[in-house]
């Protein structure tokens, strides 16, 4: 089975090429390199000791997204492809909604006409808004705070609609929660450009002296210590999701989705505190103000995938930690 990868040179990306070669998957990338870098995949070559296709294109471009339909057998998509920083796309609101909506758009069109119906989206927790209680199961009612996330609620009906107009088409939604964590070889991670946005890199890059200080955004929070509580997953546990997701579609046709958590929530000093015993790094932080627009607690329930994919997460805090630490410490500069 042949499986087209948007977005595979990327942070989660490139995990899922990982997995997949080492499962026997035949793979074809497509990146644009807006916020990756081609040694990714270089290193996933030589982690795996296998070669595929690799076109460096921008999903708006139709015309060379069909090229690649027409050059490679294509039986699935794993559609990772999109642009992530919340704080950019209230900036942004436009850059943000061409490239998510109109690329999602462009792509389903060219599998449409290729005959290509079965597609697995990385969708967001940030679909649930800031949820009355937690844990939070796929029926919560679902709402958008910023740009970002409104393209993921968007793509999310659209691809519901497409269903709706085709009943052949096999869709898996999955609603991540907070992916950290590396390959256990250290060869791939995750590598934002500028200041990190989210809260591990920013760790990371303490412990490694890139940065003074961890800002803790608000300790006045309903929490056990009054920081944010999150559902941190290992990025390797969350790409087995979508293994499992791709076998779920080969056996059942229409539009379901999951979210992909451990079920656990921990706080920001939770993560801190870890992340010091685990690497024996010391991590100075100081508490801040709140982040506009960030929410007190989110972790998931994940029954719904243990029952219907047969997956969930089995890598812990610390062994998140230390696989973080790992790429971190082994690539201070990331991929450059
Ligand atoms: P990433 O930025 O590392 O990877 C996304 C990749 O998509 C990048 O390599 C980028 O160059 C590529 N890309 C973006 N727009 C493109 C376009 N128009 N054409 C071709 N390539 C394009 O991000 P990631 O963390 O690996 O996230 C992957 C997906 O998961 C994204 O859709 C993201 O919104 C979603 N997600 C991520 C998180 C997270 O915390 N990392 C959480 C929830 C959901
Ligand atoms: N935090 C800090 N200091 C930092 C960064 C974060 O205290 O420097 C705190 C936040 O306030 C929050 C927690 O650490 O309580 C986690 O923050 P992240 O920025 O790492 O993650 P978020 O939960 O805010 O958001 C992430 C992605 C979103 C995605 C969401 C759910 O950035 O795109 O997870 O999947 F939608």
């Amino acid at each position: 089975m042949s499986i087209l990868i948007t977005g595979g040179a990327g942070f989660i990306g490139s995990h899922a090429v990982v997995e997949l070669l080492e499962n026997g998957y035949e793979i074809v990338v497509v990146d644009n390199l807006s916020n990756s870098n081609i040694e990714s995949l270089k290193r996933v070559k030589e982690l795996t000791g296998k070669d595929f296709p690799f076109y460096e294109i921008d999903l708006l471009n139709q015309t060379a997204l069909e090229q690649v339909f027409n050059d490679q057998k294509i039986d699935a998509v794993m559609h990772f492809a999109g642009l992530k920083a919340v704080g950019e796309s209230v900036e942004k609101p436009g850059y943000y909604y061409h490239n998510n909506l109109t690329g999602t758009l462009i792509l389903t069109s060219v599998m449409k006409k290729y005959n290509v119906k079965k597609i697995v989206f990385s969708s967001s927790a940030t679909v649930y808004g800031d949820p009355s209680m937690v844990p939070i199961d796929e029926s919560f009612p679902l709402s958008a705070t910023n740009p970002y996330g409104r393209s993921k609620l968007m793509i999310e009906e659209i691809l519901r609609d497409i269903y709706v107009s085709d009943n052949s088409w096999r869709i898996a939604i999955l609603r991540y929660f907070n992916p950290i964590g590396a390959h256990k070889s250290g060869r791939i991670g995750e590598n934002p450009t500028g200041i990190p946005n989210n809260l591990m890199p920013y760790i990371t890059q303490v412990a490694i002296g890139k940065r003074d200080v961890v800002q803790v955004f608000g300790d006045d929070y309903d929490t056990y210590d009054g920081t944010g509580v999150r559902d941190y997953i290992h990025v390797v546990d969350l790409v087995k999701g979508h293994l499992k997701a791709l076998q779920y579609l080969d056996e059942n046709e229409g539009v379901e989705t999951f979210n992909l958590g451990t079920g656990i929530g921990y706080s920001v000093l939770d993560l801190i505190n870890n992340f010091k015993k685990v690497t024996s790094n010391d991590i100075p932080y100081t508490v801040i103000e709140r982040r506009p627009g960030d929410i007190g607690v989110c972790y998931a329930n994940p029954d719904k995938a243990k029952k219907l994919l047969g997956w969930q997460a089995e890598r812990d805090l610390e062994e998140m930690c230390q696989d973080s630490w790992k790429w971190q410490s082994e690539n201070p500069e990331g991929f450059q």
